[in-house]
């Protein structure tokens, strides 16, 4: 990736358009709204609450990230997006029950006037929902040129300068890529074809790019991660970035691991366990969307704790996950987890790990951060796989080849160490040898 030379400003209005306008979707609009009236703070939000350390640790610089890099305001920003369901965004709030009545009352005429544009939906892609706000296309070429007009009206009406993307939908079913799915032009042919390899997803992600609008994927689904999108985002010079956002479980597990694997403590195995009872439970329920979470929220450990290289600490740790949907938690999850561990001499111990959370509390923030960065790459040139943004992500997307990093700080230093490269500040690399001269 070359350096950025010069950052377009973030003048005018920015777009954050959402496919998938559900438990998350609602809470990021409400929450920005909230924050900008002053009636709450954007806790969980690096872009908004963050600091960021320049220089030496004498030197006593540590500016806000948000006063540091040009990032787009709140003020400045426009939503929309896309749903299976006709509510409007106060109504899917009410609805999907993360924030109190009270809290929705205070932007209720601003919240209800974010309306739904009509959906991409196939059922074969998540089994368990039915929606009646479906574009009536058939042929996935209109369906993809109807969503490119989705976006040039959305930016026309609201005078905006620019727009990013965040999938918020459904977790669709697991799916290998195909032969559609290799090249740009063999997608091309597939949407002309209407291929079933090509998912709703994949519909939006490549509309989006198509209209220079950047896309960041908070589901497992593969949507961007197939070489044909990889084509289309360097070629339109469009930055991407995926997959499935990083929030309750799967960030305490990136969290303790890199911990105990740094002081060679071993695992023998390690459950875990959810109960959810929102929607996103509902549609994980079913086996197919149950296998893209499955396979995004495993990978995490294996990369983290390197078997291959310490064989005797992690070579037969034995990792299951499962998700139960239970309805009387609704978006409060509880995830669960016990750690079989080893220490000094194979002496077992255990951790076990309660985390009461909630999930769209701890999804919004990042998905606003995703959003905000994004667009700020997408002025500073960057563009295509912006693996510096693997920090939000379960299972985050890396050059073709290349190993995706999971530990959380070593993601956290990647990020805010691409902010100061591309801001021409010095790399800190924590040696601190100058102070003991
Ligand atoms: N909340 C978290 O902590 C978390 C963490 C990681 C990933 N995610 C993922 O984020 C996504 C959203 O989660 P949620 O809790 O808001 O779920 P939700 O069920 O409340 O919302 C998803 C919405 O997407 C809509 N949808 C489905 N397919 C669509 C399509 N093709 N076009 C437009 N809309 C579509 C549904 O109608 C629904 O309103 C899920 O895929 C979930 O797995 C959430």
């Amino acid at each position: 990736m070359k350096k950025p030379t010069a950052i377009k400003p973030a003048s005018g209005k920015l777009g954050i358009l959402l496919p998938g306008m559900g438990a998350v979707g609602t809470t990021i609009i409400a929450g920005a709204m909230l924050v900008r009236k002053g009636h709450a703070k954007p806790f969980g939000s690096l872009t908004q609450m963050g600091a960021i350390r320049l220089g030496k640790r004498t030197d006593n610089r540590s500016p806000l990230i948000k006063d540091f890099i040009s990032l787009a305001s709140l003020d400045n920003v426009v939503f929309g997006g896309w749903d299976l369901f006709p509510a409007n965004a106060y109504e899917s709030a009410m609805d999907a029950k993360v924030l109190t009545a009270d809290h929705l009352n205070l932007i209720k005429d601003e919240l209800s006037a974010v309306k739904p544009m009509e959906s991409v939906f196939f059922p074969e892609y998540v089994k368990r929902l039915r929606g009646e706000n479906v574009k009536k296309q058939t042929s996935k070429r209109e369906l993809a040129e109807a969503v490119r007009e989705d976006i040039r009206n959305f930016k026309k009406t609201n005078g905006l300068d620019r727009a990013v993307a965040v999938w918020c939908g459904s977790t669709e079913v697991h799916r290998e890529p195909t032969a559609v799915h290799a090249s740009l032009k063999a997608f091309e042919k597939g949407l002309d074809s209407s291929d079933g390899s090509i998912a709703p997803s994949q519909i939006y992600a490549y509309a989006c790019l198509m209209e220079g609008v950047s896309y960041a994927n908070g589901a497992p689904n593969l949507t961007v991660d197939v070489p044909a999108m990889l084509e289309l985002a360097r070629e339109r010079q469009v930055p991407i970035s995926g997959k499935d956002f990083k929030t309750g479980q799967t960030l305490m597990k990136t969290i303790l691991a890199p911990g105990l694997k740094s002081r060679m403590l071993g695992i023998r195995g390690w459950f875990s366990t959810n109960i959810l009872g929102n929607r996103d439970g509902e549609v994980l329920d079913d086996p197919e969307s149950f296998k893209s979470k499955e396979v995004s929220k495993l990978g995490v450990l294996e990369q983290i704790l390197q078997p291959e290289k310490y064989p005797d600490l992690y070579g037969n740790m034995y990792h299951k996950v499962r998700i139960e949907y239970y309805p009387p938690r609704g978006d409060e999850k509880e995830g669960w987890d016990n750690l079989d561990i080893f220490g000094w001499l194979g002496y077992p111990m255990q951790i076990k790990v309660d985390f009461l959370c909630r999930d769209s509390i701890l999804a919004a923030p990042v998905a606003l951060d995703l959003a905000l960065f994004s667009d700020w790459a997408h002025r500073a040139g960057m563009h295509g796989i912006q693996e510096w943004l693997s920090f939000y992500y379960k299972s985050p997307q890396a050059a073709p080849g290349l190993y995706a990093e999971n530990d959380l700080f070593i993601q956290q230093m990647k990020l805010k160490n691409t902010l100061r490269w591309a801001q021409g500040e010095e790399q800190i690399t924590h040696l601190g040898h100058e102070y003991y001269d």
